[in-house]
């Protein structure tokens, strides 16, 4: 039989790849962004004791109230914004369930979105699924008078057509590292004021960003958070990534139109790790510590790199950093990936894999993305490894 595929430029992601890759080659995997170890114990506990204490069958379809509770507690507490638990707060299979729900409910075919680019990989085959058209405006890459990308919020607004529906962000941002200061959200603010458009903001890393700097939420600004749709992720925030939980607040007018999507997809998530997680979030401090714990993860990858002939860039956020190899190679990013993969075995992402063409000179910085949500003897072997290149 004949089959007309919806996706047909989609293949197997860079992750998948690099991952097979590192296994082939018994590499390290510092590529694909998980942790190699576990989540706290008190919170593999929690889940437990829900699942003896008979939580086990459906739980409400937007999601198990004590969590939405502990949700909006928290959103209220680091943003000041109280999302209401009944109509604005959905429990999701992870954040991807609530990035894809978000495109199905509110892209029209023909409609655009603009995201910008570098882009995780979800966004593309997404938008194309609901028929829209993805519009791709490239941050500003880094170079010798500004080391760091950045966005040009007028070339965004550029971009803005009478068919654009939504604009995507990403912040804390994976790829690059970079996070989000009041300047990029007053710029936000005058978009949203000219343009009536939608923001979805992934901001699934929310609790990683270093040096002091607070992660500033589109939930932290009234005007932003009227358009907004905030999506995270638990498995992000407590080491769980296997656990696929996360969820979105949403002023009410969208997030019923959310649920829709929700409702016939998975219906609602696991029930013992909602109320698992519910429990555990009673205390702040689970997630206040969590900046501390892997600033001390990057500091201790970066001062690795500086052993060796990478050149390790500033990272804001997230549990990446970028590393240039310009003293060492001028192969494109993919290929030398590979090449570093198979000689000395340490898997890493090209940047460029987060491109709408990745063979394109404009995605190839020489640069590699390392994920430091690594044990330290992980971090050690690696390093000893990139010493030799
Ligand atoms: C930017 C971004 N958004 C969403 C996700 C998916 O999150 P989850 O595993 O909760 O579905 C990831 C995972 O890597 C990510 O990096």
């Amino acid at each position: 039989m004949q089959i007309k595929s919806k996706l047909p430029s989609v293949g197997t992601t860079i992750f998948t790849t690099m991952s097979q890759l590192a296994l082939e080659h018994k590499a390290i995997n510092l590529g694909q962004g998980f942790p190699d170890f576990n989540p706290d114990p008190a919170l593999i506990q929690a889940v437990h004791q829900a699942m003896l204490d008979g939580i086990n069958q459906y739980p409400a379809m937007a999601g198990y109230p004590a969590l939405r509770a502990a949700i909006a507690d928290k959103t209220q507490r680091r943003y000041g914004r109280l999302y209401d638990i009944d109509s604005e707060i959905t429990v999701t299979s992870g954040a991807t369930e609530a990035l894809m729900a978000s495109f199905q409910a509110f892209v029209h075919p023909g409609d655009e979105v603009i995201v910008i680019e570098p882009f995780y990989d979800l966004y593309i085959p997404a938008i194309q699924l609901a028929g829209g058209i993805p519009v791709a405006v490239p941050m500003t890459a880094p170079d010798a008078a500004v080391p760091y990308y950045r966005v040009d919020w007028d070339r965004v607004e550029k971009a803005i057509s009478s068919k654009t529906r939504m604009l995507v962000i990403n912040f804390p941002h994976n790829p690059t590292c970079t996070i989000l200061c009041p300047q990029d959200l007053d710029a936000l603010e005058q978009i949203v004021d000219r343009h009536p458009l939608m923001i979805l903001s992934d901001e699934v890393y929310e609790h990683l960003t270093f040096d002091q700097k607070e992660h500033l939420s589109l939930a932290s600004r009234p005007k932003l958070a009227e358009r907004a749709i905030i999506v995270s992720s638990f498995g992000k925030t407590f080491h769980a990534t296997g656990w696929k939980v996360g969820y979105c607040c949403a002023p009410a007018y969208l997030s019923t139109e959310i649920r829709k999507v929700h409702q016939y997809t998975v219906f609602t998530v696991p029930s013992p790790l909602q109320a698992g997680l519910a429990s555990y979030m009673q205390d702040p401090a689970t997630w206040e510590s969590l900046p501390a714990f892997y600033q001390e993860k990057r500091d201790y990858l970066h001062q690795g790199l500086q052993q060796t002939r990478f050149k390790p860039m500033p990272s804001e956020g997230t549990f990446f950093l970028l590393a240039s190899y310009e003293n060492i190679s001028d192969l494109p990013e993919l290929d030398f990936a590979k090449h570093l993969n198979q000689a000395y075995g340490v898997g890493a992402i090209p940047v460029s894999a987060f491109y709408l063409n990745p063979n394109s000179e404009q995605a190839n910085h020489r640069l590699l993305r390392f994920c430091f949500a690594k044990q330290p003897s992980t971090l050690d072997q690696a390093i000893e490894r990139l010493q030799k290149v």
